[in-house]
């Protein structure tokens, strides 16, 4: 199968790509850093020739909700007018577990128009919602690290593998056009802030984290139990413990 993955040099795309390819399918790499503009459309015919079905595993850096909504929508709309034009059969996408009950995130408003936007469109979709990865809060607390100090939310979450992810990605891309996946998830539940402390062991990284809502970025509209998966949630083998030990290989 030929398969594009749009955002093939993000994090979800690098690993989605070599799933991919280790699956023996034709891989397609769709970025700006390969050429192809989604916001544009510059080089995205070209690279849709001949593709059976699409990843989207884009991501916007604006931490505006406009700017995000608009990022989304705009990308979605262009993919899916190139897909049909392509013969594109199946266009999926991944997106976040639990996107429509967290209101007032910039990122979590952009995703819900994503998925307005593919559940728009002409091409048959899958929408894949995913809980946060492993590496999710070691990456929030660098979004706020100032001088050996970051401030983190006490968020409640059951982190998936990136790698399960993009093994499931994969898969889905391989089948029938479902509309919408149940959430993925990881084996278990775990506390934010205890997942950066001890990511940042493994890593060597010396940070002191301020568990607290007054971090800019998370505030309590996800706390409790709103950021956790649906109770028939698939759930992906590796768990937390097993990711950060190969962290330390
Ligand atoms: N992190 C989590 O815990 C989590 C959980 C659930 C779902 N997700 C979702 O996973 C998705 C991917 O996240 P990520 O962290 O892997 O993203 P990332 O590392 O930031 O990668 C984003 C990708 O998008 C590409 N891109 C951006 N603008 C583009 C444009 N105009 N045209 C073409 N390509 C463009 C980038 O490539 P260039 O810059 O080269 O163009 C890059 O390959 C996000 O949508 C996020 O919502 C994340």
């Amino acid at each position: 199968m030929r398969v594009a993955v749009v955002g093939a040099t993000g994090r979800i795309g690098a690993l989605t790509l070599a799933a991919l390819r280790g699956g023996g399918h034709d891989a397609v790499a769709i970025s700006r850093g390969h050429g192809v503009d989604v916001l544009t459309g510059q080089g995205l015919d070209e690279a849709l020739t001949g593709v059976d079905a699409v990843i989207d595993v884009l991501n916007c850096t604006s931490g505006e909700e406009a700017g995000n909504v608009r990022f989304f929508t705009t990308a979605t709309e262009r993919l899916m007018a190139a897909g049909q034009r392509a013969g594109v059969g199946h266009h999926v996408v991944l997106s976040i577990a639990a996107v429509d009950r967290v209101k007032g995130n910039p990122h979590y408003a952009g995703k819900r128009a994503q998925e307005a936007a593919v559940e728009a469109g002409p091409v048959p979709h899958t929408i894949v919602p995913a809980t946060q990865f492993h590496d999710f809060a070691a990456m929030v607390a660098s979004w706020t690290e100032t001088d050996g100090v970051a401030r983190i939310a006490p968020l409640l979450v059951r982190p998936i593998a990136p790698e399960d992810v993009a093994d499931i990605l994969v898969r889905v891309a391989a089948g029938e056009p479902l509309g919408r996946h149940r959430d993925v998830t990881g084996p278990g539940p775990q506390d934010l802030v205890d997942m950066a402390r001890r990511t940042h062991a493994v890593r060597g990284h010396r940070v002191e984290l301020v568990p607290t809502w007054e971090n800019g970025i998370f505030d309590a509209a996800m706390a409790g139990n709103v950021l956790l998966p649906a109770a028939d949630a698939e759930v992906a083998p590796t768990s937390f413990e097993d990711w950060l030990a190969a962290q330390a290989e």
